[in-house]
């Protein structure tokens, strides 16, 4: 960033530290999205001699989006998960030749072919959820909305992608699978907040830990291959792609070290970001009966009597998909990605960057961005996702799933998950926030509604 001195940053700088002296350091997204409301569309951060940019203005992004200018930048908590998940999908380095291979031998696993193929085991996973509710409900216990949203996306995920069952509704506890990832994502996040040299004496104990979990995950998932092998292959899920797909044209297959960084990878980006997505929808529909009352009418209205709604009854619910895309706009659960320059370039005729110059772009101040969502943008209303409304937008204003050839390959599959559970739970229940409940965001690098509590009422036509 050859002109950096003219990107603002906060007037309280200390030597060494940089700004990090007042910030939070369990919430950094939370923190810097404070800073973005004071400094403006696009601003720097300094931390440990290293200057870190930020954008958020709709014009700054989507140049930011133009695919032959940038390209997706590994860095900071994504740039941190690689002795985790190495060259698998998501933390690849661009010219990683893994890469490529994996998305092309993997890219099928979320067709729409395929997507109909998850179908059947998606509502079994849901109905199991609502037999966990109706058993906490008789209890006359109020429900974990995020643990069991979790418990629900990572048996999806498992049983879809890896013929897995990790038995979570039958656990009081969460599997200790989600424990440990949720220690390395979230020492992932804490990296970032101590100097790169000074991590392995200030984290110690927390290496230590992190080393633990992450020999646990990889031991998890080692063993999960090992069935499959043994066992001869399942009913071409992921990991039959994974283990058995050649290149379609070159031929080649994924070596077993990068199946393991695969299936780690799709296991947590599989899971950790829908259920959080799932968890701020059912926040926002227990905090707007109306809003509820009417996705519920639709849902009565497409599904009626149906006890298990078809594949395509699904993408029917628009006004349930549009909770889910408003509540993905307040608080998209992975809420930040970079991007950095493929060549020297200028940022939207402005700002000068080098080849490898990057920023890193925060999904919730875009999409709170009074200039494209009005003055009202911090209100939670889902008629901004009207077909009509969406086509009036400029492109590249909402971007829960990043952007280009890194977006999110599991876009679809989180969609029609969601979208199929809020549309069950929706239909048998009433969802009732405690009042007194404050919406606290969590971050683990993801975001989750932290302490979130429902107490349910059975409908009085329930099917
Ligand atoms: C990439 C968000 C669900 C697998 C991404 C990225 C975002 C994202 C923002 C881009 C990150 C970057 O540019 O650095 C979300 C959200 C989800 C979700 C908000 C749920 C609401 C899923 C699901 C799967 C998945 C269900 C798998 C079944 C991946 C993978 C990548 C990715 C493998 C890396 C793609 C690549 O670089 O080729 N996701 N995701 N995600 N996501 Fe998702």
């Amino acid at each position: 960033w050859p002109e950096l001195h003219r990107i603002p940053h906060p007037p309280r700088r200390v030597p060494l530290l940089g700004d990090v002296l007042g910030a939070d350091r369990r919430r950094p997204l939370q923190d810097s999205m404070r800073y973005g409301r004071e400094l403006g569309p696009i601003f720097r951060r300094r931390a440990f001699g290293k200057e870190f940019v930020f954008v958020w203005g709709a014009p700054l992004v989507a140049d930011l989006a133009d695919e032959s200018r940038f390209a997706k930048h590994v860095g900071l908590g994504v740039a941190n998960l690689r002795p985790l998940a190495g060259d698998g999908l998501f933390t690849a380095y661009n010219h990683e030749p893994n890469w490529q291979l994996a998305h092309d031998v993997l890219a099928p696993g979320f067709s729409r072919e395929a997507m109909e193929g998850y179908h059947g085991m998606m509502l079994a996973v849901a109905g199991r959820l609502t037999d966990h509710w109706d058993r906490q409900l008789a209890a006359g216990r109020t429900v974990d909305v995020p643990g069991d949203m979790t418990r629900l996306t990572l048996e999806t995920i498992a049983r879809t992608g890896f013929g897995h069952d990790f038995g979570s509704f039958e656990r009081h506890r969460l599997h200790p699978f989600v424990t440990a990832m949720v220690g390395t994502l979230t020492y992932a996040q804490r990296l970032n907040s101590v100097p790169g040299p000074l991590a392995p004496l200030l984290l110690r104990t927390a290496a230590r830990r992190n080393a633990a979990d992450t020999a646990y995950l990889d031991r998890t998932v080692d063993e999960l291959v090992a069935a499959r092998r043994r066992s001869g292959g399942g009913d071409g899920d992921l990991l039959d792609r994974m283990l058995a797909t050649a290149h379609p044209v070159t031929g080649e297959r994924l070596s077993a070290e990068n199946v393991r960084k695969q299936v780690i990878t799709f296991l947590v980006a599989g899971h950790e970001t829908t259920s959080g997505a799932l968890s701020f929808a059912l926040y926002y529909l227990a905090r707007h009966p109306e809003v509820a009352a009417r996705a519920r009418a639709e849902v009565d209205r497409v599904w009626g009597d149906t006890p298990l709604p078809g594949y395509d009854r699904i993408a029917r619910l628009r006004y349930v998909r549009r909770v889910l895309d408003e509540s993905l706009r307040l608080w998209p659960t992975a809420p930040a990605f970079a991007r950095e320059a493929r060549q020297d370039t200028v940022l939207a005729g402005e700002h000068p960057m080098r080849r490898g110059a990057w920023a890193l772009v925060l999904t919730p101040l875009l999409h709170r961005e009074p200039e494209v969502w009005g003055e009202d943008a911090e209100r939670f209303d889902p008629d901004r996702f009207t077909a009509a409304a969406v086509r009036a937008r400029p492109p590249h204003t909402f971007k829960p799933f990043g952007t280009g050839a890194r977006a999110c390959i599991g876009r679809q599959f989180a969609l029609h998950e969601a979208t199929l559970v809020l549309g069950l739970l929706l239909r048998r229940y009433e969802l009732h926030a405690d009042p007194g409940y404050r919406l606290a965001v969590g971050e683990r690098l993801t975001l989750m509604p932290e302490g979130l509590r429902l107490r349910l009422e059975r409908r009085q036509r329930p099917v």
